[in-house]
């Protein structure tokens, strides 16, 4: 019998967490027991609102959405409306959809969901920055050792960083959380830019979802298309990385990536190089490795899987 994986998607929607999220739902391999959202590419109201709309366009009204953390645990917010434009989803129609967001905290949700699954069965994905993950486990720290894998989107290493020169946005905009994250001790695998500046988009690749004729392949290609502007102008790549859907990508098939387990710590005194996620790629130290750290991807392999999996979708 296919027994399907839970897991809980934490997210701040921002395009290539809604392509995550779609990945998701079209996966018959994945339970997604829930929704969290945090504080990232926009303000918490906003990546609430989106990623109801993500949900509504999938299909999927019955999915837990919950609201988390509005910034992170130390420093003020950083938000990046100058990739994801104002509305956090520009790309297409926004709109307030009839899924409205659970009452419970979404942190409260993430204790409350490994309190109650079978120890060990459900995977965290975050997808944003660490600090619903970080205030769980401080708040109920019997849960780490319930968490079956955290299989996380951030950080970089020989891809550097897209925020700064030294990080990688989700890890810089909360760096106190993600170090509590990667030292909690939980199975930890990492997709940085190493891996997901592979997985770019291209003309046949967006025609290929365009032509499933359903409204999540063309809301993927716009939304992809907004997106890609950015990644054009500022690497002069052929299209955007889709960071966050290698993620759900791993869970489906880890193949498509190339990783090394190996120590990776975080950075969070110093002003100049916060948030770098310090990777001992070549083992160099006597820190114990605690993370698989992805340096590669498949890109041809990737989109296949996402093109098959999304026609699943409306
Ligand atoms: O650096 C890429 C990450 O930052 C992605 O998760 C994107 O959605 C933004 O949150
Ligand atoms: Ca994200």
């Amino acid at each position: 019998m296919n027994t399907s994986r839970s897991i809980i998607i934490d997210t701040d929607p921002g395009q290539d967490d809604a392509v995550a999220i779609f990945l998701a739902l079209a996966s018959d391999e994945l339970q997604v027991l829930g929704i969290t959202v945090v504080a990232g590419n926009v303000p918490l109201e906003l990546t609430a609102r989106n990623a109801r709309i993500v949900c509504d366009l999938g299909g999927r009204p019955d999915i837990p959405i919950l609201a988390g953390c509005d910034r992170p645990l130390l420093r003020p917010l950083v938000t990046a409306e100058d990739v994801h434009g104002n509305t956090g989803l520009d790309g297409v129609e926004i709109y307030d959809p009839d899924i409205q967001l659970r009452d419970q905290h979404a942190v409260d949700f993430i204790i409350e969901t490994l309190r109650s699954q079978p120890s060990e069965s459900v995977t965290l994905c975050p997808l944003g920055p660490l600090t619903n993950i970080a205030v769980a486990f401080k708040l109920a720290p019997d849960i780490c050792a319930r968490v079956a894998e955290i299989v996380l989107m951030g950080g970089a290493y020989f891809a550097v960083g897209n925020v700064t020169p030294a990080a990688e946005f989700n890890i810089y905009v909360d760096p106190e959380a993600a170090d509590i994250v990667f030292r909690s001790g939980v199975p930890l695998t990492v997709l940085p830019l190493d891996a997901t500046h592979h997985v770019l988009s291209n003309k046949p690749r967006l025609d290929a979802l365009r032509a499933i004729g359903n409204r999540t392949g063309q809301a993927i290609a716009d939304l992809t298309s907004f997106y890609e502007r950015f990644d054009r102008r500022k690497y002069g790549s052929e299209g955007a990385p889709l960071h966050d859907p290698c993620v759900i990508a791993y869970l489906l098939k880890p193949e498509i990536f190339e990783s090394r387990f190996v120590n990776v710590e975080i950075e969070t005194s110093s002003e100049l190089t916060r948030g770098m996620t310090v990777a001992d790629w070549w083992g160099v130290t006597d820190r114990q490795p605690n993370a698989t750290f992805a340096g590669g991807a498949d890109a041809d392999v990737f989109f296949e899987l996402l093109t098959c999996k999304i026609a699943n979708l409306p």
